[in-house]
């Protein structure tokens, strides 16, 4: 099959993840288009990355004659509409999380999309194609756990990541603590236990960071979630870890328990000196989920080339946005909120 001829759209903090996976990191893959409102980054684009079309306009973008599919990276808010947009010009799609910010945008789009099952569609929870987590994930599915009664998820961004963050949130909205953060834990616990969420209950805190009151986000977030078979997830999402970037998900179940990132390690290294025992720690996504990020634009590849879709769908990104307003609604109301389907 001929190269797979890819236009992406966003080149920010994560955007330049992608683009150089998809130049540089794919077989089968070129890098063809790209799409920003900063012209610097469209001048990475071309002189770093071999890009021979760039645009400032999405819309100039998804008409070019030379595209097979398009990425996905712009701010949360765009993703509905470029994803339809994309989708009726007949283009395979992978799009970052999460896949919008209004429910009953999210609704039409997945009808949009499942309509055309002969496009991929591809949601970024990358989590999925890290191998710890796949890992753990086989650990569960061959019973070794035995039935799952508790997930307990950590997923808090460093503290050294708040300018920027602060920025983004400024200029675009992100979705809240919990559509922003929380999104991949939410995810993770349907994927795991393979059930949906019914009852949530969460809470917030703002002490270290006023800049956030400013932007209305939340430092802080705890919730505690009931699926439908009764298995508790409890979520602790944040934006002010001192020490990294610290993702942790703990299973347990009636036969044992595992943990996934206990410690954000960095790498192997331990430190011996003054200031004791010290492992260096994972600073920021694109440095612990290096490897995940490059197998779910792998995956996408293979599932174009292959003609299949893959194992995370739009309705993934629909059910944990679904949970994840649920989340700030009981932040909201200050009340334990019901979501059970009929
Ligand atoms: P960013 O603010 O760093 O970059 C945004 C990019 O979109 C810039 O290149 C900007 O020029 C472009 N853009 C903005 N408005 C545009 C428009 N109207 N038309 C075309 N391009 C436009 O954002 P960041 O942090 O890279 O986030 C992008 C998306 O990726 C968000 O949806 C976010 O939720 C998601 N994300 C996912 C992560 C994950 O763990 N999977 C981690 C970080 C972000």
């Amino acid at each position: 099959m001929a190269d797979i001829k890819v236009g992406i759209v966003g080149l920010g903090r994560l955007g330049k993840t992608h683009a150089n996976n998809v130049a540089s990191n794919i077989p089968g893959m070129i890098l063809t288009a790209a799409c920003s409102v900063v012209e610097s980054e469209l001048e990475y684009a071309r002189e770093q990355l071999g890009v021979a079309e760039t645009y400032t306009s999405y819309e100039d973008m998804v008409n070019s004659p030379n595209l097979d599919a398009i990425v996905i990276v712009s701010p949360s808010g765009f993703h509905t509409e470029q994803i339809n947009l994309a989708m009726e010009k007949g283009l395979h799609v992978f799009c970052e999380k999460p896949i919008g910010l209004e429910l009953d945008e999210i609704e039409k789009t997945v009808e949009i999309i499942e309509s055309r099952p002969n496009q991929v569609f591809q949601l970024g929870f990358m989590r999925r194609y890290d191998e710890s987590y796949q890992y753990a994930k086989e650990m569960v599915e061959r019973g070794d756990l035995g039935e799952l009664t508790v997930i307990r998820c950590y997923g808090i961004d460093p503290s050294s990541g708040l300018e920027s963050f602060v920025k983004f949130a400024g200029a675009s909205n992100s979705g809240g603590l919990f559509a922003d953060m929380s999104i991949h834990d939410i995810d993770l616990v349907r994927w795991f236990s393979g059930k949906e969420v019914n009852r949530v209950w969460a809470l917030g805190k703002n002490a270290a960071y006023p800049e956030l009151d400013e932007v209305g986000e939340l430092e802080t977030g705890a919730a505690m979630m009931q699926l439908e078979d009764k298995t508790m997830a409890l979520l602790v999402a944040g934006r002010n870890a001192v020490h990294g970037y610290h993702v942790e998900t703990e299973l347990i179940g009636t036969k044992g328990m595992l943990r996934i990132g206990a410690q954000p390690d960095k790498n192997l290294v331990t430190v011996f000196d003054e200031n004791g025992v010290v492992r260096p720690t994972s600073q920021n996504f694109p440095e612990r989920f290096r490897d995940a990020f490059l197998n779910e634009m792998k995956e996408f590849a293979s599932c174009i080339r292959e003609k299949r879709q893959p194992g995370v769908s739009a309705r993934d990104g629909l059910e944990g946005t679904r949970v994840a307003y649920a989340l700030q609604q009981s932040i909201d109301t200050k009340e334990l909120i019901d979501i059970t389907r009929d």
